[in-house]
Parts: C-alpha cells; structure tokens; sequence
C-alpha cells in the first residue's frame, strides 16, 4: 500500500507545480522599472534612457547588427531575415545595453548563443513568418536593466491608431549610421490595420502587423530588425511585432512591417520547454483585459493546488 502512495503523491505534486509553475513569466515579464511613460534603428526618434526598454537585445551576428528582445532568462525573441545560417559562432548577444560604446558598463552582460532557431516556414521572397529563437549561452539574472517582455497572446488584437513604440540601434535614415556613442533610440508609431497596410504591401500576410504614420518621419530601419514592437497593457509592456521590412524607411503611407507575435504562441512554446514565456492576450487599451489575462494562471493554479490539499494532507 505504502509503495503504491508514493508515486501517486509526487505524481500529483509534480502537477501541481507544473500547472502552478509552467507560465512563471507571466509574474514578471513586462515591468520596465526605469521606464517613466505613462502610457502606452529608428527614423524621427529619440534617445532612450537608460533601462527604459529592459528586455531589448542587440545582436551582433558576424558584422551584421540586429535588436532582438528576452523573453524569459535564457532566450532572446528575433527575425528569421537576421540569420543566413543557424550556426551560433561569431553570434554576440548583448543585454542591458544602453549605448554600443565599449568597454561594456556594469549593466551590461555580452554572451554567446548555443542554439538558433529559424522558423521552418520562414519565405524569405514575402518576409513570412520572420521569427527566430536564440538560445543564450547561459541563464540570466534579471536586474532593473535586464528584464523579460510578455508576448502577445494567440487571438490578441491591435486596434488601428494603437499608440506602440519601438526601439533599436539601427540607421536613423536609409543609408545613415547612428551616430556616436550610438545610444539606443525609440520612436513611437501608432498601428495600422492590415486592411489598410495591404493597400501598400501586396504581399501582407496574417502573420505581419503594421505600424507607422501616413506621412511617414516615424519608423524602424536597417539593423532594428528582429527588435520589438510594444505596446503597454496597463503597467505591463506586451510585444506586438518583431521588426520585418518595409519599402525605405518611414516614407509616407510606406509602415514598417513586423512578424505578428500572437501568431506564434504555440510554436514559440514547442521550442520552448522550460520557464515559458508570459503571453498575454491583448485586446486593446482597456484595463479589463489586462486583469483577466493576468489572473487566468493564477485563477488556473487554485483546482489543482485544492486538489492537493485534500489529496495529500
Ligand atoms: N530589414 C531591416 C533590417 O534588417 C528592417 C527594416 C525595417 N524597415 C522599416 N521601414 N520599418 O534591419
């Protein structure tokens, strides 16, 4: 009898964690401590201050130069278009990075990638599916520069006009480097409906979502791509997009274009076995939202730890 119990009782133990557990991100990712919005590289940015966007990235893969954002301690969310191969050397990844200035400050942490991973559907002719996974080469402590962003959840949806900003170390016009000491820039943009954006783009798919202004002087450029789109959903910062393409850069009635990340949930948690990312399922800037998605995995949590307090006890 004694022999059959153990096993049951860490079975169901180790549900309880799992099902208590697995979405452990969802606590923290999104909190950008020394960012002072209140509410909600680039072309007609600005200089951000430092620690405002914890979760950016800067990729710098064999002389090309990429933004990328964490998504838990040990994977960095980015393009598929950033890697011609998926082989990690002569990859840096580089968080709590303010300017590209060296020797690195005291919150900054350069590491190594062990594994790359492209999206197997990625069609480099349309810019489909323009998403990849970068293992880093060991976990990350998370500081008050260094912090995960939560993802946009499957069904999610990002109103027209939706106010998003995005960031990076990328050409401040086609063709025209950062200058020195190349400080992380961020611009905000407001989203624009697929309807609309494939008026510009004929090859739009579900998998992009658009953003940008109709007269332009606002966008994303080259070396911001792989970066984040975000968006703030109550005092957590949700990532809508992932910097793509676009015809130039912020050229009037021309958006930027990213990978839509809340088509990706399932494929992002497929790679992803431990410490899920935190998904949230965006609906919009009303505060309701925010409360439901954020309570689902504690409110997921209560059956089973119920569950064990009458089992085990
Ligand atoms: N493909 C570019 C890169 O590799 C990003 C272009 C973004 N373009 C735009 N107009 N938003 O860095």
């Amino acid at each position: 009898m004694m022999v059959k119990l153990v096993p049951v009782r860490v079975l169901l133990l180790l549900l309880v964690l799992w099902a208590t557990g697995s979405d452990a991100q969802i606590d923290v990712c999104g909190r950008a401590p020394l960012n002072s919005k209140t509410d909600s590289r680039i072309v007609g940015g600005q200089d951000a201050s430092e620690g405002a966007w914890p979760w950016q990235a800067s990729l710098e893969i064999r002389n090309g130069l990429c933004g990328g954002s964490l998504i838990n301690n040990q994977w960095v969310l980015s393009a598929a278009h950033c890697f011609t191969s998926t082989s990690t050397s002569g990859v840096s990844i580089y968080l709590g990075r303010h300017n590209r200035q060296n020797p690195l400050s005291s919150n900054e942490l350069r590491l190594g990638a062990s594994r790359i991973i492209v999206h197997e559907d990625y069609d480099s002719k349309s810019s489909d599916n323009d998403i990849a996974l970068v293992q880093l080469d060991s976990t990350v402590d998370f500081t008050d520069y260094i912090q995960p962003v939560c993802l946009a959840a499957e069904g999610s949806a990002f109103p027209d006009g939706l106010d998003c900003w995005v960031t990076g170390w990328g050409t401040i016009q086609t063709g025209v480097s950062l200058p020195a000491p190349e400080t992380l820039q961020e611009v905000d943009i407001p989203i624009v409906s697929n309807s609309r954006c494939a008026s510009s783009y004929n090859t739009l798919t579900d998998n992009m979502v658009c953003a940008g202004l109709s007269a332009g002087g606002k966008d994303s450029c080259q070396g911001d791509s792989g970066g984040p789109l975000v968006t703030k959903n109550g005092s957590v910062w949700v990532q809508a997009g992932i910097v793509s393409f676009g015809r130039g850069c912020a050229e009037p009635d021309f958006p930027g274009v990213y990978a839509r990340v809340s088509q990706y949930q399932s494929w992002i948690n497929n790679q992803i076995s431990t410490n899920q990312p935190g998904f949230i399922n965006f609906q919009g800037s009303t505060g309701a939202a925010t409360f439901v998605s954020m309570s689902l995995p504690l409110l997921l949590s209560v059956p089973p730890a119920v569950f064990s307090f009458f089992v085990l006890s």
